[in-house]
């Protein structure tokens, strides 16, 4: 028996540390206060810059934030070039993700960089995390903490990246983020996430033809949006106002304006409608959810030095 709890004394730590990788990251707002103090200001001050150059800056580095989390978890893994072309990036899901995402990241690094008491000591998934939070924040959304601390993988493939389709219906949906640890609450207020950007016809153009969820004249009007330009038309997922981040996303479901139909599924469902109807209704309640849920998504996965993380020099290459 004592040799028992002896084995469970030496063992036990060990064994819970290998088994919740996420517990051993231990994140903290206060990361880098002593290794690069004024690092939030550097990175708005960049991300600043990016949104001023161009506006698609904002919405593709929000989305270049979750395709990273939900691939291998939070590790900058989306950004790494292999020289054999075999990376996340080059996926399929992956190659619509806009240049100006993975820019701003590297514009923000930079910016860190020249900084001599911040060269190469925080993390591109770092960057990646505060970047994101800056981008939600100058588009009119909530300014939250951005919990900090994570390594930078070393590993990407294009046979890792698992992602979302947009026409998943909510158990797909719930399936899927709830492999990453988020419930269906998590998962419609990020959904809201949608209501910056814009999408490609090929995602939802297979709805315009007589999908009984989609307001008629919103099919209408995007039919001839995408017939005048089949392949390189696109429509913003919140077509009331494209660039801010508010609630008008959740508001146009309620009226079958949601572009994705994993958007409009969520109206659809009596499951989650209660959800939407509370976001449309309470813009205050879902950027309380929307700050929950991206802080429970930016804890996935995250490296550590013991599980093969390191601070990469140049965000597009391993060290
Ligand atoms: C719920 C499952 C999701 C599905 C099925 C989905 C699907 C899509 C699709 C198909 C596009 C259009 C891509 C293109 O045309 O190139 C898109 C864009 C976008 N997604 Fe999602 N997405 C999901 C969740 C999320 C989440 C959780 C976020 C962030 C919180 C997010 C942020 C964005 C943004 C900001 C854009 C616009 C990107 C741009 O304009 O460059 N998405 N998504």
């Amino acid at each position: 028996m004592r040799s028992f709890v002896h084995f469970l004394a030496v063992f036990l730590p060990a064994l819970v540390a290998i088994m919740s990788p996420m517990a051993a990251a231990q994140l903290s707002p206060n990361y880098y206060a002593n290794i690069c103090p004024n690092l939030e200001s550097i990175v708005r001050g960049a991300v600043q810059q990016s949104m001023a150059q161009s506006p698609i800056s904002a919405p593709a580095t929000l989305r270049l934030f979750f395709h990273d989390c939900a691939v291998q978890g939070c590790d900058a893994s989306v950004m790494i070039i292999n020289p054999n072309g075999d990376d996340e990036w080059r996926s399929t899901d992956d190659q619509t993700l806009k240049p100006e995402g993975f820019l701003t990241v590297v514009n923000a690094k930079a910016a860190v960089d020249s900084v001599p008491q911040c060269k190469n000591k925080v993390s591109c998934a770092d960057i990646l995390a505060l970047a994101t939070r800056d981008s939600v924040f100058l588009s009119g959304g909530p300014n939250y903490q951005v919990e900090l601390g994570r390594l930078d993988g070393r590993v990407s493939t294009r046979a890792s990246v698992n992602l979302p389709h947009g026409n998943f219906n909510l158990d797909q949906l719930n399936g899927f983020f709830s492999s990453l640890g988020l419930s269906q609450t998590d998962m419609v207020a990020l959904s809201g996430g949608h209501t910056i950007g814009a999408a490609s016809c090929s995602f939802f153009g297979y709805r315009t033809g007589g999908d009984p969820t989609m307001d008629s004249s919103f099919a209408s009007s995007l039919r001839n949006t995408c017939a005048a330009n089949p392949a390189s038309g696109f429509a913003f997922l919140d077509g009331a106002s494209p660039l801010r981040f508010d609630n008008a996303f959740y508001q146009n479901l309620r009226i079958g304006r949601g572009l994705l139909g994993s958007d409009q599924t969520l109206y659809s469902d009596p499951r989650s409608r209660g959800t939407v109807d509370l976001y449309a209704g309470n813009q205050g309640a879902f950027f309380n959810d929307f700050v929950n849920a991206i802080t429970k998504l930016g804890r996935v996965g995250v490296k550590t030095a013991a599980t093969g993380g390191e601070i990469r020099r140049d965000c597009r290459f391993q060290n």
